[in-house]
């Protein structure tokens, strides 16, 4: 792809020695080739693993050649044995199971061509062991991770973040699983070992000779990659053999820009134990749940009630308001249908047309199904609680009049937050936080009518590029609104709480589509905005210095440069 550059490297070169990187110090570490490719003398890990990424060949599609893809592989160098768990012809990496507690050392060892860095989505760690994209490696280099894990039990995953290269390296494979245990979990025995599944949901493309097609344009990457072929944990067509008992189903939206709306077909709500890297307090029930990408879910599924034979079907139930008006008047009528599992693969091109994708965003197909094949008796129940949580409240927080803005906005081609696109080397004054402080962020679209001083310009050209279609986006009245579209955001570190949660646009039918699906009472690392939506959230950022990135979790947007960073010192 002819945009991709090595950010990293530009950056050296244009400040080696400069003032942004003196006010980093991670930056000016990364500057002087300073980085961690040797262990810390002194910590001694508890877990020490080998991983890489490479490129493979794996059979996804089960008949005809197999499909090129980039994959982690990692091997236990030190630690107990359930901590990698291998998947066995799969692109994803293996699962990584973390016990609260633990001190950790990864080496990782690019063996792509390509310049690359893992990022542990959901983990509370180091800058320096964060995957921030200033420490991409160069292909034949290694990376070296220590951290402790502080999270509690939950569900995180971890993925590629080489800026500008992210959206492609986690499309072709590069992301993984990983679970946390603690003693507070242990406790309540939850559904475990083979009760415990992963639910990794993630959407794709295949050309007739089974090889992934990403997408091209600018225009398709402002609406986000979406595929027409489900795949759950790596595999297409995915039915569970279950038994007549409560399982625990970590659901993970790795899919690059797909939102899904989790529910059974028949209407019987969903019951969901836990949200992004943390249990809940006590288990929530919804007619449906909605999952954006970077987001988890631990879904409590009950079989009991279900005689031998029976099959369940899990779908993407259909919703609206997550695109701009104007691509849901292009979908309108198209794709909008369940054409069962088989016919996922090839029958759903037209569903968006020329627009980059194959299954509309918002449309309804099955996910995966479940069917009952032995009868047990030895179901555990459902806990009431589940764990102690400490709620944050405004008291909290030393700027409850004064949150730090999350701004969404959309200029023609290039989403944004807070009116700016990602810089490596610089933060707004507001994005400078005290370590140890505890914040209210105000995160809302900002697609102000008043301030598009270049609307025109960019409406012509983007008529220029796109015949008629576009042209209502630029400027005037349409200028905002017509961009407006869903943003799942995600913040580095920490994760916070979502303490409110308003709908302040005009598309209130759409969003009853979608929100009765929503966990606001857990932990949460990444929230999804839709149009009109206003969130207040509360998260701390304790333990750790440096820079640590909140960003859009539309792979596609992000590397767009929709992501910004907050200095903590
Ligand atoms: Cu899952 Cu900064 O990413
Ligand atoms: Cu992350
Ligand atoms: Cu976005």
């Amino acid at each position: 792809m002819s945009i991709k550059n090595n950010n990293r490297r530009q950056f050296l070169q244009h400040s080696a020695l400069g003032l942004a990187a003196a006010t980093f110090p991670g930056l000016l570490q990364a500057n002087q080739g300073q980085i961690k490719s040797s262990p810390t003398r002194g910590f001694n890990p508890d877990v020490e693993i080998e991983m890489s990424a490479r490129s493979a060949n794996i059979s996804i599609l089960k008949s005809g050649p197999g499909t090129r893809v980039q994959k982690y592989y990692a091997k236990l160098l030190k630690g107990p044995k359930q901590t990698l768990q291998q998947l066995k012809g799969n692109y994803l990496g293996p699962i990584i199971n973390f016990e609260r507690g633990q001190k950790v050392r990864i080496f990782f060892n690019n063996a792509l061509s390509e310049p690359s860095i893992v990022h542990w989505h959901g983990l509370h760690v180091p800058q320096k062991s964060d995957g921030h994209p200033m420490y991409s490696i160069q292909p034949g280099e290694r990376f070296v991770y220590e951290f402790e894990v502080m999270n509690r039990a939950g569900t995180s995953f971890y993925h590629s973040h080489s800026h500008e290269l992210t959206a492609e390296q986690v499309y072709k494979g590069l992301a993984g699983l990983i679970t946390v245990t603690d003693d507070e979990e242990k406790k309540l025995d939850l559904p475990s070992g083979e009760y415990d599944l992963p639910f990794v949901l993630q959407d794709r493309k295949f050309n007739n000779r089974n090889q992934l097609q990403y997408l091209h344009g600018m225009h398709g990457r402002m609406q986000g990659f979406l595929g027409d072929t489900i795949l759950v944990n790596g595999n297409p067509n995915v039915e569970f053999s279950v038994k007549s008992r409560a399982y625990r189903f970590r659901a993970v939206n790795g899919s690059n820009s797909r939102i899904y709306k989790l529910g059974w077909d028949d209407g019987t709500p969903l019951t969901a134990i836990g949200t992004d890297a943390g249990l809940l307090e006590k288990p929530e029930t919804r007619p449906y749940i909605m999952l954006a990408p970077g987001e988890r879910v631990d879904l409590w599924l009950d079989f009991s009630g279900h005689s031998v034979g029976s099959k369940l079907v899990m779908y993407s139930l259909p919703y609206s308001g997550a695109m701009p008006p104007m691509y849901s008047k292009m979908q309108k009528g198209k794709g909008n249908s369940s054409r069962g599992m088989g016919g996922m693969g090839g029958g759903m091109g037209g569903g968006m047309g020329m627009m980059g994708g194959g299954l509309a965003q918002g449309a309804k197909f099955p996910i995966a199904s479940f069917k009952v094949t032995e009868k047990v008796s030895d179901s555990p129940k459902l806990p009431k609680r589940l764990v102690n949580f400490d709620r944050l409240t405004e008291r909290d927080v030393d700027n409850a009049k004064n949150p730090l803005p999350i701004a969404i906005s959309m200029k023609p081609m290039r989403p944004m937050l807070n009116g700016k696109s990602y810089s490596m080397d610089r933060v707004m004054d507001f994005e400078r936080v005290p370590v140890g402080s505890i914040k209210k962020i105000k995160i809302f679209h900002d697609h102000g009518m008043k301030k598009e001083q270049h609307g025109n310009d960019d409406q012509k050209k983007m008529g220029g590029m796109k015949g008629g279609g576009m042209g209502m986006m630029g400027g005037g009245m349409g200028g905002g609104m017509m961009m407006s579209m869903a943003h799942p955001i995600h913040l580095h570190g920490q994760q916070y709480q979502i303490i409110s949660r308003k709908m302040e646009g005009m598309r209130k039918d759409e969003y009853a589509t979608v929100k009765d699906g929503f966990i606001n009472s857990g932990w949460k690392d990444t929230v999804l905005v839709m149009p009109g939506e206003e969130i207040e959230i509360i998260k701390p950022f304790q333990d750790f210095k440096g820079l640590f990135l909140y960003h859009c979790h539309n792979l596609e947007h992000e590397d767009l440069g929709m992501m910004r960073q907050f200095y903590v010192n």
